[in-house]
C-alpha cells in the first residue's frame, strides 16, 4: 500500500517535471516572440535604444479596406478633412480640459540636458511645454471655436498666454508619484465649480467638456460626438485589451447640469476605488484599472463588447455612459500594426503615449513645413514610426 502510493508520488513528480519544462520551454519561446514583437528593427541591440531623430518602418494596414494607406509619406486616402479646408465651426460649445503641471527639475540632475527638434533645442521643461503648446495646436487647428482648459498646480506659474486657453489653478498634490490621481481630484473640483457657477447663472449654456491627457493631436472635429450621439453623459474610450479595456486619456462630458452631474458621481466612485484598491499599482496604470473596476461592478458588460468595434451606450450608476473604440478617439501609435491593424479613415484622436512625445512635435512641423499641409500625409508619417521609441 504504502509502496503504492510512493511509486504513484515519484510517477507524479515526474509527470510534473516534464510539464515543468515544457511549460518553460514555451514561456522562453512566448517571451522572445513577444520581444520581437515588441522590436521595431527586430534586433536585440535596438531594443532599449531611444532615437533622438525619425526613424520609420511599415506603414501598418496595408491592403486593408477602411484602412489609411501610404506610399512614403504620402497618403492615398485622402478623405480626412484638411487643415485648410473650412472647419470654421469646429470645435463650437466644445472645451478641452487637461491637467497640466511642470516640475521645478533644477535640483534633479539632467535639467540642463538638451535635445534638438527640428531646428530647436529643448530642456526638459521646454520640451514639456512645447508638448502643452502642439496639443493647442492641433486642437485650435482642427476645432477653431473651441476652448482650452489647463488645471494647474497653483505652485506653479505657467508660462503660457495663448487665445481661447485659460490656465486654470486648482488646490491639491501634484507631486510625480501623485499626478495620475490628483488628475482625477482635479476633474472632479472642476466639474463642481461648473455645476456651482450653472446655479449662479441658471440660463447660462455650459460648454460639453473632453477631458484628454496633453499628448494627444486631435486630427478631426470630436466635438460631433455630441450630436452623432444624444444620449450619454459621460463617454469613455475602449479597446481590446483584457486588462486594460478602458483608456483614462479621453473622457467627455455633456455640458448640461444632468451630465456634469453624473460624470461628477462616476469620478468620484473611480477616486473611491483607486485611493482604496490601487495605490499600489503603477503611477501611470491605477486610474485605468479603477475606471475599469466600476464599470465591470456595475455592468454585465464582457470582454466580448469590447472586442467589437463599434460605439455603445451602457447604464452605469445611473449615468448613460458611451464606449467609443480608441482606434477612433484614442489611436495610439504603438498599437498601429498590433491590435488596430493600421489607422482608421475617421481617426479623430493620436495619442502619443509613452516615448512618443518626439513624434508629436515632429508630426506638428511636418504639417507646417509641407507645402500641401496636407493632414493625411502627417498621419502616414505618424503611422509609419509610431513603432519606433523616441529620446522622450
Ligand atoms: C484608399 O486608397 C487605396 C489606394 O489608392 C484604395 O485602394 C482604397 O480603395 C482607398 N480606400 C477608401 C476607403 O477610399
Ligand atoms: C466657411 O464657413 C463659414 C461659416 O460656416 C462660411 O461663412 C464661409 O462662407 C465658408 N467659406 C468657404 C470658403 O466655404
Ligand atoms: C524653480 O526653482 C528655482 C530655483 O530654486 C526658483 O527660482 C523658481 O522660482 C522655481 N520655479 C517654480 C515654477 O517653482
Amino acid at each position: 500500500m504504502k509502496k503504492g502510493s510512493l511509486g504513484m508520488r515519484v510517477c507524479f513528480g515526474w509527470r510534473q517535471f516534464l510539464l515543468f519544462v515544457t511549460l518553460v520551454f514555451f514561456l522562453t519561446r512566448l517571451i522572445s516572440v513577444l520581444e520581437l514583437h515588441h522590436d521595431p528593427a527586430g534586433s536585440h541591440q535596438t531594443k532599449t535604444k531611444k532615437y533622438n531623430h525619425l526613424v520609420f518602418g511599415p506603414a501598418a494596414g496595408e491592403g486593408l479596406p477602411n484602412r489609411l494607406q501610404c506610399k512614403g509619406h504620402k497618403a492615398l486616402n485622402k478623405s480626412h478633412i484638411s487643415s485648410s479646408s473650412n472647419t470654421s465651426n469646429g470645435g463650437d460649445g466644445v472645451t478641452f480640459v487637461t491637467v497640466f503641471t511642470v516640475y521645478n527639475s533644477s535640483v534633479g540632475s539632467g535639467s540642463s540636458e538638451s535635445t534638438m527638434v527640428g531646428k530647436v533645442s529643448y530642456n526638459k521643461v521646454d520640451r514639456s511645454m512645447a508638448i502643452l503648446n502642439t496639443f493647442i495646436n492641433f486642437i485650435q487647428l482642427m476645432m477653431p471655436q473651441s476652448n482650452t482648459v489647463i488645471l494647474t498646480d497653483p505652485a506653479s506659474s505657467l508660462p503660457l498666454k495663448r487665445n481661447r486657453v485659460t490656465v486654470y489653478p486648482i488646490q491639491g498634490e501634484y507631486s510625480r508619484d501623485k499626478l495620475m490621481l490628483q488628475r482625477i481630484r482635479s476633474y472632479i473640483a472642476f466639474l463642481e465649480d461648473k455645476l456651482k457657477e450653472q446655479s449662479r447663472k441658471p440660463g447660462k449654456r455650459i460648454s460639453n467638456i473632453i477631458f484628454t491627457d496633453s499628448d494627444i493631436a486631435v486630427v478631426g472635429d470630436v466635438g460631433e460626438i455630441f450630436t452623432k450621439y444624444e444620449d450619454f453623459h459621460v463617454a469613455l474610450t475602449f479597446r481590446n485589451n483584457k486588462q486594460q479595456p478602458l483608456n483614462s486619456g479621453f473622457i467627455a462630458v455633456r455640458g448640461t447640469r444632468d451630465g456634469i452631474l453624473r460624470a461628477k458621481i462616476f469620478l468620484e466612485e473611480v477616486l473611491k476605488v483607486y485611493s482604496s484598491k490601487y495605490m499600489e499599482a503603477s503611477r501611470m496604470l491605477g486610474d485605468q484599472l479603477a475606471i475599469a473596476s466600476v464599470v465591470k461592478s456595475r455592468t454585465s458588460l464582457n470582454a466580448k463588447a469590447f472586442s467589437a468595434h463599434q460605439p455603445f451606450l451602457e447604464d452605469i450608476n445611473g449615468a448613460s455612459v458611451l464606449f467609443l473604440p480608441c482606434e477612433v478617439y484614442n489611436w495610439t501609435p504603438p498599437e498601429g500594426a498590433g491590435q488596430f491593424h493600421g489607422m482608421p479613415l475617421d481617426v479623430k484622436v493620436v495619442h502619443f503615449k509613452g516615448s512618443r512625445k518626439r513624434l508629436m512635435l515632429e508630426s506638428w512641423n511636418f504639417l507646417q513645413s509641407s507645402t500641401s499641409h496636407d493632414l493625411s500625409d502627417m498621419l502616414c508619417l505618424v503611422l509609419s514610426s509610431g513603432r519606433t521609441k523616441y529620446d522622450f
